[in-house]
């Protein structure tokens, strides 16, 4: 959550602040604004309500934009205070010398609040970030001739919680200084220049080379030159990574949003995820970040997983894909959950955290606690150098690309092909015969292309979704590998179209939720032909007979579901194990044309962040 961008070059700052945050804008577009050196080397500050586009409109209009070549830039995703000119960032120092800029939650700002006002700070925001801005100032001011990045440092020791900050000051005009803990910070190194971002996206039109600060650090930034200490105060040795992302995939590429734009690369992503892994014709399964794990992979008593969101219904997946070619129980948990209660997990147990953005911090918080236990820990992560990445014992990457649309799709299903990959990998060492390796192997092969053709006919979604449009509320049924699919399918509906969504196992909707259904309700009814298929056609006709309408994701050349379905999108036949994957796409989909026809910001749904770095 909350978008980080900072610049001290030879370049002017302004449009480089507004371009950066435009491509941060995903991580959160309650308020936006900059804070540069102006006239007589004063700060000047602008900060408003509203996205980055309105900024950059007053911003030009306002015709003072100083042309300074330093500043610091935001967008923020409210969790103290609402969406307001007042409480957006940055905040700004009494006499106006400070500006910061903050990403997470600062846990004990109410008692440092106190404290401050006592000593006769006053308070112009709601926010828990602006307490550190007055600590800094105080803090400086207590220490005659003390250096600005020893004031910082000294207030960051005394926060508890989660921050990622960027720190300015016209009394150190040639200087930024940024810090994390828990929320990320990368440094984008120039030539005689250098950015800083929440993540990588705002960095690679300018430059390849990166430092991802760690937790813990704290970077101060000058024209000529960077150092990385501890905020403990001891030097450290920056680590220079080279970021292998491409611009075209953060821009939308001719399609209308994101969103539409990552749903159909799906095809495109499952061969980058297989790509150099799945080896058919030496009937292996190669997965470099596990290879040195595997043997304890095979032996652990119990898998657990962990994730929140989109993610976590990826790992429901993977307890149905572990148990059936690994035979290893499963075990899935909210992240969240998981923290709070008194989970059983040692030393021989294995942790697979799955997450996006590898930043989620709910995620990370189960992950460290697992660690702590003794367990293995295995990240499935989309966001190379992301902190899950690198704390993970050992993982694989989604390769999925850069997913800006706030609403997960290729993610997603990069996440579950990980997971079968995972499961059949650990499954050879264990039971699974070579036949059903080899069966499930070519069937992982012949998914992009059922992708495809699946997608080829998006205008079939885009037309039964305007026949439900209207409604103000779905169920969404399916059984089996299924089920997470329909919890998928009414997330995806919830987060962009606001229409309220819920999924169930098909065959629970007779213990509750058959009571919601009328004229009104429209059901999603996942029914495959497989195992669980004539149960799900009776659940189909217990809907119907209670004048519910239903839309069926059926298999190709089931006449018989046309009869008993108001509408039937049909995927391609698949081994059960793929058919979430074709499942998803057409919810996708309609959740996307839902939401468009609803006159719904598809990219930037109201309330969510992409990444949630907050408790
Ligand atoms: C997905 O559409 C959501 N926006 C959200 O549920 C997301 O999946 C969740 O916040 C987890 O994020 P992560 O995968 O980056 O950890
Ligand atoms: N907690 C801060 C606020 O509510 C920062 C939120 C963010 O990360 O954008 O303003």
């Amino acid at each position: 959550m909350c978008g980080i961008v900072g610049y001290i070059g030879s370049r002017k700052a302004a449009p480089l602040l507004l371009q950066g945050l435009k491509r941060l804008e995903y991580r959160g577009y309650d308020s936006a604004g900059v804070a540069m050196p102006g006239e007589g080397g004063r700060l000047w500050v602008h900060k408003q309500k509203g996205d980055v586009a309105a900024l950059e409109a007053a911003m030009g209009a306002s015709g003072d934009v100083p042309p300074a070549t330093i500043g610091i830039g935001h967008t923020r995703w409210a969790t103290h205070g609402d969406p307001s000119d007042r409480n957006s960032h940055p905040h700004v120092s009494m006499d106006g010398s400070i500006a910061l800029i903050h990403n997470g939650i600062i846990e004990n700002h109410a008692a440092l609040r106190i404290e401050l006002e006592e000593h006769g700070y006053r308070f112009m925001s709601d926010t828990d970030s602006e307490v550190l801005v007055h600590l800094i100032d105080h803090l400086w001011k207590q220490i005659p001739f003390a250096a600005f990045e020893s004031a910082i440092r000294q207030a960051l020791s005394v926060v508890e919680g989660a921050y990622g900050v960027c720190v300015v000051s016209s009394r150190e005009p040639d200087m930024i200084v940024v810090a994390r803990h828990g929320s990320p910070i990368v440094i984008g190194i120039g030539e005689g220049e250098y950015f800083v971002a929440s993540d990588a996206a705002p960095l690679v039109e300018y430059t390849r080379r990166a430092v991802y600060l760690a937790d813990g650090e704290m970077a101060v930034l000058r024209r000529d030159g960077f150092s990385v200490q501890s905020i403990g105060s001891v030097k450290q040795e920056a680590a220079v990574v080279e970021l292998d992302i491409e611009l075209e995939e953060i821009e939308k590429g001719g399609y209308e949003h994101f969103m539409l734009k990552e749903i159909f690369e799906q095809p495109e992503v499952m061969r980058d995820v297989m790509r150099g892994r799945v080896l058919p014709g030496e009937g292996i399964i190669q997965l470099g970040g596990v290879s040195g794990y595997l043997a304890a992979l095979r032996s652990a008593p119990r898998i657990h997983i962990c994730a929140c969101g989109t993610s976590w219904h990826a790992g429901l997946i993977g307890e149905y894909l572990i148990e059936e070619f690994a035979r290893i129980p499963v075990e899935v948990d909210y992240a969240s959950e998981f923290r709070y209660r008194s989970p059983l997990i040692g030393p021989e147990d294995v942790m697979v955290v799955i997450s996006q953005s590898g930043e989620t911090a709910d995620t990370l918080a189960a992950m460290r606690m697992a660690k702590e236990r003794g367990a293995t820990v295995l990240g499935i992560c989309n966001v190379v150098g992301s902190t899950i990445a690198r704390e993970s014992d050992c993982g694989i990457y989604t390769h999925a690309g850069p997913e800006i649309g706030v609403a997960s799709t290729k993610a997603f299903s990069a996440q579950v092909v990980v997971l079968a990959m995972l499961a059949l990998a650990l499954g050879r060492g264990r039971a699974l015969t070579e036949e059903r390796f080899g069966e499930a192997v070519r069937e992982l092969h012949e998914l992009p292309g059922k992708m495809r053709r699946i997608l080829e006919r998006h205008q079939e979604v885009e037309r039964i979704a305007g026949e439900y449009a209207g409604a103000d509320h779905a169920l969404y049924l399916g059984r089996g590998y299924n089920f997470p699919v329909a919890l998928e399918g009414a997330l995806k509906l919830k987060e962009i179209s606001y229409v309220h969504a819920e999924g169930y196992p098909a065959a629970e909707m007779k213990h509750g939720p058959i009571a919601l259904i009328d004229e009104e309700m429209p059901v999603v009814v996942l029914a495959p032909q497989d195992a669980n298929y004539r149960k799900v056609r009776s659940n189909i006709e217990e809907v119907r007979a209670r004048g519910g309408r239903v839309l069926a994701v059926a298999t190709e050349g089931d006449r018989e579901i046309a009869r008993a379905a108001d509408h039937v999108f049909y995927v391609p036949d698949a081994a059960p194990f793929i058919v979430p994957l074709l499942c998803v796409l057409p919810l996708q989909l309609l959740s996307y044309h839902v939401a468009a026809l609803r006159g719904c910001n598809v990219d930037r749904p109201r309330n969510l962040a992409k990444s949630v770095t907050v408790e």
